[in-house]
């Protein structure tokens, strides 16, 4: 990171405008350590920006960030469907950071688990892109019973969703119990697991993602919480397992 005005660096992780940055400044609100920064124009490195601190506080996560959530039933990632936002689970401070934070991909306001966010536009690209092909597990709760030559279809490399006319590269189904599976799909269609089951005469009543390349759900998030990823846990997403 290039050194960067105080007012700027802060204004841009949604502390304020410049102006109500250089009230906090001067009223002595923001610390580097034990030094108050009382001019909101100094300028400040990576080095220093992680050791501020605002109203005693340590500053939200630096530009670049990475945070994985258990997304909940119920709440959506586009306001294209109606209900809550996932962003309303995150710190409001978070909704006004330029640049802006987006879900890497989508899960249907049905769907729970694994959600990625990030302002990192060029990493979610790379973590979307299909040519990343990178793998996404499902745990599935079915309507009907298996009828046992799923696993065939949907390995084939030539099963077609309705109103496509490219099949789907080819899936894993791993069967848990009559209406219970795993499915690992290397692609991201609208609504691929709900209509690949559709597709083969079933429904699907519960989807929740587990799993994004080598990154797992951890099992102590409850739905709703979410955590910041380090560099390694980030690194994981895109190791083959
Ligand atoms: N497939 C679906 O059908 N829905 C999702 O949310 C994700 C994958």
């Amino acid at each position: 990171m290039k050194p960067v005005r105080l007012d700027r660096f802060l204004g841009n992780l949604g502390y304020g405008s410049r102006r109500e940055i250089a009230i906090l400044a001067r009223q002595g609100r923001i610390r580097l350590g034990d030094k108050i920064l009382r001019e909101a124009d100094a300028k400040i490195g990576l080095e220093e920006a992680t050791a501020l601190l605002v109203d005693r506080e340590p500053i939200d996560p630096l530009p670049g960030f990475v945070v994985m959530m258990h997304k909940p039933v119920g709440v959506t990632c586009s306001h294209k469907e109606a209900g809550p936002l996932v962003f309303s689970l995150l710190p409001e401070r978070w909704r006004r950071r330029d640049p802006a934070v987006s879900t890497v991909g989508r899960l249907d306001k049905e769907t729970s688990g694994l959600l990625l966010l990030t302002d990192n536009g060029a990493l979610l690209h790379k973590i979307i892109s299909p040519k990343a092909e990178i793998a996404k597990t499902y745990r599935v709760t079915l309507a009907r019973d298996l009828r046992g030559d799923e696993a065939t279809i949907f390995e084939s490399g030539a099963l077609m969703l309705e109103s496509e006319d490219k099949p789907l590269l080819p899936a894993k189904l791993e069967v848990l119990g009559p209406r219970e599976v795993l499915v690992t799909i290397v692609e991201g269609r609208y609504h691929q697991v709900r209509r690949m089951f559709a597709a083969v005469g079933n429904h699907v009543e519960g989807l929740c993602r587990l799993r994004i390349g080598g990154l797992s759900l951890p099992a102590d998030l409850a739905p709703g919480e979410w955590s910041v990823l380090s560099v390694a846990q980030v690194e994981l997403v895109f190791s083959v397992t």
